[in-house]
């Protein structure tokens, strides 16, 4: 990676006469917090920094392109000649000038992970801080990692093909010739043009929402998202969308076919939003839909700005899936609003988003649907805990600067130990000071980005106050960047899981299960039940419950996920073409993912993973095919 070239001379001025005979001076790199680099990134934010990206792209379906312009706006430092942005699989046809005169450009070397930094060249040194803007026709490649082009047999309605787009974690570079750091927060607008009898929606304000026509066929959508945002919250759907307002603010954009259950599911969108208002402030994003996107989207829900993208596996028609969405609003200040400097960091998103979720659910929902969601969060912890290692350094909330990919995994530890660090602090301090620090925290770093040591700073200042010996009570230090779950940890308590637990000890030791009253479990108690029954489970057991509670024909996708999960850690034969289908009917990363490693973990599993994988493979996402590969095809 390039290094910052700028450099200081220090020691230059009037020596006085009376002093000792000053060094010579030297020259040395401005001091650059270390803490700050993202290492993802090609860009030399020190040099220029890209303040705005402009959008022009036609959506290009028997090509699987998207083809057009990016008009770039930076911002350059003193002395600076170039513009270093981030590309990945990017076909650059031309760079020119606001003259429309061609300027001098190339792409350097690069990986395969990062892409390669696209250099655009100015003949003559910035004379002060100063703004350029330039033009970027270019073509995405069929192979783009953040786009997927679904067949519309993919589709609900089955006739029009579809497309989106998932930025998070470095992706948008696949598609968007930009500086691509969360730490780099731009503003941006959009033309996008797309066939007729088609909808483009946006991450943004939409300024046409029935398109325009276009002379030689086709509709333009066009699009303005005047806060500045992170480039990974950039997105963009294409397909046969329609909308339905819920509130006055608040809507759901789906396939015609899926709107009523959409909405159905979604009709508390309005609540949840005053719900989040009242807890952390005003929502600065005016609007908030849901779009439910086809199966094939590799995330339960995905949390960009004005309209956060869902997986229709979280419709289970009953609302009892719908935290997701909670989780996603609450991305609109931990994340969108404040938002991780650096991947590094990205315990601030997720962390803080899966306490705001927990909070917000007991506002919605009540205490005992809260601590049930808080207890299958902190056993999942557990697990990976366990099977990450005491002192493994992917347990730290502050991670290590190692360069690993950030979309390797979903990780359970920003999350799950991330919520867990709120909730200690509200056990200590009492959630009235801990809520007017969280109001005040999005207050202060709206649309700023930071570092944990920067939060840390900030939590010393403001809620802390300066006590050292508070901070060593806590232990604080331990919690942001030591391995493990720290011993004041608090431990989540549901009464109705308690009975659950009984019952599964019960069925385990004597293989009965007289008490159980399927009936009346929700979501989370069925999913309490089948993780807390240790595989291997035996054949006969596994046929008592399957043949008892229809377990393989759920239509609830956690509670069909957790009992093909427990299927395939118990190589339950009988099991192997609900897993199929199961997997064959979505490309959802936290159900996708799991199932494939249980299933390669064993002799038994393996030839199924394989087969299944090579037959559901055309149908993922990139990001998910980029992980499933490194596991399978080994
Ligand atoms: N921002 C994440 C999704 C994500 C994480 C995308 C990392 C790329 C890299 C989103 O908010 C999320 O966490 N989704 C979860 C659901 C949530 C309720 C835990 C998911 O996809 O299942
Ligand atoms: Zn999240």
């Amino acid at each position: 990676m390039r290094l910052v070239a700028a450099a200081v001379v220090l020691g230059s001025g009037a020596a006085q006469a009376q002093e000792p005979p000053q060094p010579p001076p030297v020259a040395v790199a401005p001091a650059i917090d270390p803490d700050l680099v993202d290492r993802f990134t090609f860009a030399v934010p020190a040099q220029a920094r890209v303040t705005h990206v402009s959008l022009d792209l036609r959506i290009d379906f028997a090509e699987k392109r998207a083809i057009g312009t990016a008009r770039i706006r930076a911002q350059l430092a003193r002395g600076a000649t170039e513009v270093v942005l981030d590309t990945r699989d990017l076909e650059i046809e031309s760079v020119t000038n606001p003259n429309a005169q061609p300027m001098t450009f190339m792409l350097g070397e690069g990986d395969a992970l990062r892409g390669k930094p696209l250099i655009v060249s100015f003949p003559e040194p910035a004379k002060g801080t100063a703004t350029v803007a330039f033009t970027i026709a270019y073509r995405t490649s069929p192979a783009s990692a953040a786009l997927q082009w679904l067949a519309p047999e993919q589709t609900a309605g089955g006739k029009l093909p579809y497309l989106f787009s998932q930025g998070q974690a470095i992706l948008t570079r696949s598609w968007i010739p930009t500086q691509d750091s969360p730490g780099l927060r731009q503003t941006y607008d959009a033309r996008i043009v797309v066939p007729d009898g088609m909808r483009a929606v946006m991450s943004a304000e939409a300024l046409t929402p029935d398109g325009e026509p276009v002379e030689g066929g086709g509709m333009a959508f066009r699009f303005r998202m005047p806060q500045s945002i992170p480039p990974y919250l950039i997105a963009l759907a294409v397909g046969d969308i329609s909308h339905k307002p819920i509130g006055t603010r608040t809507g759901v954009y789906a396939e015609p076919s899926r709107l009523d259950a959409a909405a159905a599911e979604f009709v508390d969108l309005d609540r949840m939003l005053s719900a989040a208002e009242a807890f952390v402030g005003s929502y600065r994003w005016r609007r908030y839909d849901v779009l439910v996107l086809p199966p094939a989207f590799p995330y339960g829900g995905m949390e960009n700005p004005r309209l956060t993208f869902a997986s229709p596996t979280i419709i289970a028609g009953d609302r009892s899936l719908t935290s997701v969405v909670v989780h996603e609003l609450a991305h609109s200040w931990a994340g969108n609003l404040v938002t991780n400097a650096t991947w590094r960091d990205s315990w601030l998103n997720e962390g803080l988003t899966t306490y705001l979720e927990l909070r917000l659910n007991e506002t919605l929902y009540g205490a005992e649907r809260a601590r049930m969601l808080e207890a299958l969060g902190r056993a999942e912890l557990m697990d990976e805990l366990a099977r990450l290692g005491p002192r493994s350094a992917a347990t730290q909330l502050h991670r290590p600067d190692t360069g690993d990919d950030p979309d390797a995994s979903l990780d359970v530890v920003s999350y799950e130990k991330g919520s867990a660090f709120f909730r200690m602090l509200e056990a200590n301090i009492g959630r009235e000071r801990l809520d007017a620090y969280l109001k005040g925290y999005f207050t202060r770093f709206a649309f700023k980005t930071l570092t944990t040591p920067a939060f840390l700073a900030d939590l010393r200042e403001h809620l802390l106050a300066g006590d050292a010996a508070l901070e060593a009570r806590l232990t604080i230090g331990e919690w942001l960047s030591a391995p493990g779950l720290p011993a004041n940890a608090t431990t989540p308590r549901s009464e109705a899981f308690a009975t659950v637990e009984a019952i599964a000890s019960a069925f385990v030791l004597e293989g009965t299960v007289d008490e159980l009253d399927p009936a009346t479990w929700s979501t989370q108690e069925w999913q309490r039940f089948l993780t807390k029954l240790p595989p291997p489970m035996s054949t006969e057991k596994l046929d008592i419950l399957d043949a008892r509670y229809q377990l393989s024909k759920k239509t609830n996708s956690e509670v069909l996920f957790a009992w093909l999960k427990l299927a395939a850690a118990s190589q339950y034969d009988p099991g192997v073409p609900a897993i199929e289908a199961f997997l064959g009917s979505m490309g959802r990363r936290k159900f996708v993912e799991p199932l494939f490693t249980t299933l390669v973990a064993t002799e038994w599993g393996r030839p199924i993973a394989q087969r299944i994988y090579a037959k559901v493979r055309p149908t993922y996402h990139p990001v998910l095919t980029a992980a499933l590969d490194r596991l399978i095809n080994r």
